[in-house]
């Protein structure tokens, strides 16, 4: 038994993102209309928010076969080459981190986003030649957890630029009600809105929750998923009652005990914690910092007053003038 996918296949089942799904839907919709393939989009965002659900819709409505790759796997510019070439008019092509595709791969992908040709050397040495060949109008579905990781060369190529945000706890709430009807669930509202307020904003994190919930309410009540069910779950998962988990709470300890509050470059906070410093700044950060635990100085991170409160720690002689 497999169970059934929570992903959203139409853009009308995608729940929050308003702007970005208005937006795409419009053009979509045009494309369609022109008989034509959309043009690039990059989506870019903290992990879990939707860029590979929103690349799959994005398909499903153009009505085109979704091809998926990724950055890192793209070795050589044949394998990329390999790709486009055995695309059908208007597929769409979806390249997660795609800022981690190396440079001769991405001079691949100039030619062939803007003019849908693409340059194959042919021989060796002063014998080489190079061949334009023509590859079918397609659209290129790029993903990336900061757009500032793009050079601009790649990133001009895109004619659809949208950015996603953290979910509302409604938003989020809604999310995990459908999942657990897809799931065939029995979820009260309270406890759906309980485990939408304590999974940092994203919807992958979300529907993680609300498995283990349900495990917690099989085992330790009558499988309905109620406010108390939930939150006894989630605290056992040691997930705090706004949503931070051992690792959010790990960096804030962090940056008040060991430095005191002081600014705090991120190699050092990398350090100390042992972990990758691409992971504290895509993953960990940006919730604490659109919730006001955390600030990025040009000296350095410094956790706020916010965050002593929440730790339920004395504050600082620092704070007591601001
Ligand atoms: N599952 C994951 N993300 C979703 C979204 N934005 N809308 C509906 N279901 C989802």
């Amino acid at each position: 038994y497999v169970q059934p996918s929570v992903r959203p296949q139409m853009i009308t089942d995608y729940i929050g993102q308003q702007a970005v799904r208005e937006q795409l839907q419009l053009s979509i919709h045009a494309a369609k209309m022109r008989n034509e393939h959309l043009d690039h989009v990059l989506l870019y965002g903290p992990p879990g928010l939707g860029k590979t659900t929103l690349s799959n819709i994005i398909a499903q409505e153009m009505g085109v076969t979704l091809r998926q790759t990724s950055g890192p796997v793209i070795e050589k510019p044949g394998d990329l080459a390999a790709i486009l070439t055995r695309l059908e008019p208007n597929d769409v092509l979806f390249v997660d981190e795609i800022h981690r595709l190396s440079p001769i791969v991405e001079e691949i992908l100039y030619p062939a986003m803007e003019d849908f040709q693409i340059d194959i050397i042919i021989g060796e040495g002063p014998a080489a030649q190079t061949v334009k060949i023509d590859i079918p109008p397609f659209t290129l579905v790029g993903a990336t957890t900061r757009a500032g990781l793009l050079t601009s060369p790649l990133r001009d190529r895109f004619g659809i630029v949208q950015r996603l945000e953290f979910y509302s706890e409604d938003e989020l709430a809604q999310i995990v009600s459908r999942s657990a009807n897809i799931l065939g669930m029995d979820t009260q509202l309270d406890g759906a809105l309980e485990i939408a307020r304590r999974s940092r904003g994203t919807p992958r994190i979300a529907n993680r929750l609300l498995r283990r919930v349900r495990d917690y309410a099989q085992v330790k009540g009558n499988g309905i998923i109620t406010a108390d069910i939930a939150d006894a779950a989630l605290n056992l998962l040691e997930v705090d009652p706004l949503g931070l988990d051992k690792m959010d709470r790990r960096l804030l300890e962090l940056l008040i005990e060991k430095f005191e509050s002081r600014p705090v470059g991120i190699d050092s906070i990398a350090a100390a914690l042992g972990e990758e410093r691409g992971t504290i700044e895509d993953v960990i950060e940006p919730f604490l910092v659109q919730q006001g635990f955390l600030v990025r100085t040009p000296r350095g991170r410094v956790v706020t007053q916010t965050a002593y409160r929440h730790l339920g720690l004395a504050l600082p002689e620092k704070f007591e003038d601001e």
